[in-house]
């Protein structure tokens, strides 16, 4: 029978982790990426034969611990794939991530930042006030488990708790737990989408088939006991609907320096760690230097998360989104806040001649806040027909900050004056960023 694996050895890792926060170990001409090591340890770890074109391994003993190593707070760290960094020291975990975007920055964007920003960071724990947990039938594990996927497989981790889920969410777990091995459909609920709001917390419960007349009751009386909104969802994100109550307050969150209130639905795009959020859109605004004079124009603007508090300091605002349902609530979140100086747009800014759907002139400034694949077309075609003064991109992948920076930098002239790392998900690799462009000619 061919084998998975060598036998243990000792190595060193190297003084940098991968970009997704494992240990690197350059061995026999070969690089292994061995989860759960840190830079600069000697460890002891089993070499995996290369899969998917990369060799990875299994660490079986620290043997020289870094001093940023700690000891992970949660009892599924290792299997939950919801985490990845624990087991390193929350401001060396900062670092790791303003080092990723500093690499980003200059091995595929060729550029330095004239000044480097203190990296934010805020709430560590029960910070996740949006998630999807998987749900799944295990008879092996003992029935209906709820959980994110495990590391590199697509099994589920049995949660009973998760130290980054929002405290009450985490709290719910076991009763939801209990909730759908009692349905009738116990194995046809594939996932809940969670989404906790300031004023209250919403479930949103995805079914491959019907719930029985008993099922609807339960789930009612659950969301009645545990004072949450219970939404059903039997296909796409059209049919989300309320089961209990049948006409459920809105939920919203509140951006305290603005006095803001931002409605949402269960669905919709949130930012995911709400202290973070309110660092980021303070920074965010600072960095646009405004003054009443100024009109700004906020692409991907979601449901109006920096439109509003840009509205708020008197700039005038026009932010576009892609999706009609976002828009739409980011219109009734203007009126909800009597700011009619943010107006709101419907276009798909990935589309090539995108810019053709965009204003030519009238905006000075401009704000980015593109999903995971960037805004290449938008900086590359429209940047040099608007030609804001300054640019505040915030990201949440710096590989593309990277390349759309190239573009602004080496193509159209922008200086990058400011960037840096933001912690939006602490204990995992991913990074958000923010950076400052400006018009040098
Ligand atoms: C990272 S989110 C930022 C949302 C918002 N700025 C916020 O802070 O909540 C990216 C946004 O881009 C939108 N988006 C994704 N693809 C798009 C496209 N092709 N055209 C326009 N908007 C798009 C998403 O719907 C989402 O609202």
């Amino acid at each position: 029978m061919a084998r998975k694996h060598n036998d243990p050895v000792q190595a060193r890792s190297e003084s940098n982790l991968s970009h997704d926060g494992r240990g690197v170990i350059k061995l026999n001409d070969r690089v292994y990426f061995v989860d759960g090591v840190l830079a600069d340890e000697d460890v002891i770890f089993t070499p995996f034969h290369k899969k998917r074109g990369q060799f990875t391994g299994r660490l079986e003993e620290v043997i020289n611990p870094s001093p940023d190593r700690v000891e992970p707070p949660c009892e599924y760290f290792g299997v939950c794939g919801g985490c990845s960094l624990q087991h390193l020291a929350p401001e060396a975990q900062i670092h790791f991530k303003a080092q990723t975007l500093k690499e980003n920055l200059a091995r595929i964007g060729k550029v330095k930042p004239h000044t480097w920003l203190e990296p934010l960071q805020d709430e560590l724990w029960h910070y996740r006030r949006k998630a999807r947990p998987g749900v799944k039938f295990v008879p092996k594990k003992g029935g209906v488990i709820i959980g994110f996927r495990e590391k590199a497989s697509s099994y589920i981790t049995s949660l009973k708790s998760c130290l980054t889920l929002d405290k009450y969410i985490s709290d719910l777990l076991p009763a939801l737990h209990e909730l759908f091995a009692a349905s009738s459909i116990y194995n046809q609920v594939p996932q809940i989408e969670v989404a906790a709001a300031d004023n209250t917390v919403a479930l949103v419960v995805r079914h491959l088939a019907p719930f029985s007349a008993e099922d609807l009751d339960t789930m009612a009386a659950f969301a009645q006991k545990h004072k949450v909104q219970l939404f059903l969802q039997p296909g796409g994100l059209k049919t989300i609907h309320p089961h209990y109550p049948a006409e459920p307050e809105p939920l919203y969150y509140e951006i305290a320096d603005y006095q803001l209130k931002l409605e949402f639905l269960p669905s919709d795009f949130l930012q995911v760690n709400a202290k973070v959020n309110e660092k980021m859109i303070a920074q965010a605004i600072e960095f646009l230097e405004l003054s009443k004079e100024d009109a700004v124009l906020d692409l991907f603007c979601g449901l109006g998360n920096f439109t509003l508090p840009l509205a708020a300091t008197g700039a005038s605002v026009l932010g576009v989104e892609g999706e009609q349902s976002l828009v739409d609530r980011a219109n009734h979140n203007a009126m909800l806040n009597n700011l009619p100086q943010a107006r709101f747009d419907c276009a798909n800014l990935h589309l090539k001649d995108a810019e053709k759907a965009l204003p030519a002139e009238g905006f000075n400034k401009l704000l980015i806040d593109p999903p995971r694949s960037g805004a290449e077309l938008i900086v590359d075609a429209y940047v040099p027909i608007l030609k804001p003064e300054l640019i505040v991109y915030v990201s949440c992948n710096p590989a593309t900050l990277a390349r759309d920076a190239a573009t602004l930098v080496s193509k159209h002239g922008y200086v990058l004056e400011k960037a840096g790392a933001i912690d939006m998900f602490p204990h995992t690799a991913h990074v958000e960023s923010i950076a400052v462009f400006r018009k040098t000619w």
